[in-house]
């Protein structure tokens, strides 16, 4: 099989589009920052059973890394990302530079105020901006009529959600369950950073809010017994808690009694390490 042809070039990439779009083509965008793994590869299975066509993007983007963030050693692999996009059918790859996403005169950014507030928002400042900028660019630049996002950022999604819909962008977000390792680690591009040993203690965001969750099952609704189980099954092995929260499924508005649809979320470090996850609570 051939590896998905390259776009790097803007006008490139939506002339492609657009003439995808005058055959009645529906085409599927899944936006990426690249080293793809199995959590990546389930979007581009769905983007191929809603469209005609399939636009993968890697672009690692600058503008959602923070200064002492991990930009520059973040993993990248694109021939092995070409030869994996390829087998799930994905038609083609734009790969922009980062020099003609943001040329010197650059000073737009899209702030979606309430739903980047807190969570990974107060650890990352700025981080949302970032990423509702890009993927705001993204669409534009493909005009795709079906984007694909996983759960796993599960604000981001959020986020995303909110932004097409406060700005009428003629996109529909859809958003699809974490994909895991066989021990329920969720995947992650940064689980690459993790020793052997932290691989092992990684485990422990799953256990609590697991655990959370069994609680929840069980009828129990006050999100500070909730929050106690499962922060007993995760600060004894990792090494700092950056957030474990409660929050509201579709607005992630903070919950103090379990009334309607929840999460719980959590941000952790193992080693060096940040990792997240999330698990609806019902
Ligand atoms: P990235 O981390 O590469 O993730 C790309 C997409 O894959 C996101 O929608 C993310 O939620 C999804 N994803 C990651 N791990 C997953 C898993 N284990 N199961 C299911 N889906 C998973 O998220 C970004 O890139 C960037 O912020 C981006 C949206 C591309 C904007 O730059």
């Amino acid at each position: 099989m051939n590896d998905v042809p390259v776009i790097a070039d803007l006008a490139a990439m939506s002339a492609w589009s657009e003439a995808a779009r005058g055959q009645g083509e529906r085409i599927a965008l899944v936006p990426t920052m690249g080293a793809l793994h199995a959590g990546h590869l389930s979007l581009l299975a769905e983007g191929r059973r809603r469209a005609h066509r399939v636009v993968l993007s890697i672009f690692v983007n600058p503008m959602q890394f923070g200064p002492q963030e991990d930009l520059a050693k973040y993993p990248r692999d694109l021939p092995g990302d070409l030869t994996r996009a390829a087998s799930m059918g994905c038609d083609v790859a734009f790969v922009p530079e980062a020099a003609s996403m943001y040329g010197p005169s650059f000073q737009t950014a899209i702030d979606v105020r309430e739903v980047s507030r807190g969570l990974c928002g107060e650890c990352r400042p700025g981080h949302f901006v970032g990423v509702a900028t890009v993927v705001c660019k993204l669409f534009n630049i493909v005009r795709p009529h079906v984007a694909l996002f996983g759960e796993k950022d599960f604000q981001q999604l959020a986020v995303i959600r909110r932004m097409g819909a406060d700005l009428n962008l003629p996109v529909e977000i859809v958003g699809l369950p974490t994909v895991r390792e066989p021990d329920g680690l969720a995947m992650s591009s940064r689980n690459a950073y993790l020793s052997p040993a932290d691989r092992q203690r990684a485990g422990a965001l799953l256990a609590g809010l697991s655990a959370a969750k069994a609680l929840a099952e069980k009828g129990e609704r006050r999100a500070s017994v909730l929050l106690d189980a499962a922060t007993t099954e995760i600060a004894r092995r990792v090494d700092r808690i950056d957030y474990l929260e409660v929050r509201a499924s579709d607005d992630l508005k903070p919950l103090q009694i379990i009334d309607r649809p929840a999460v719980m979320l959590v941000a952790a470090f193992v080693g060096g390490t940040r990792l997240i996850d999330n698990l609806r609570l019902g």
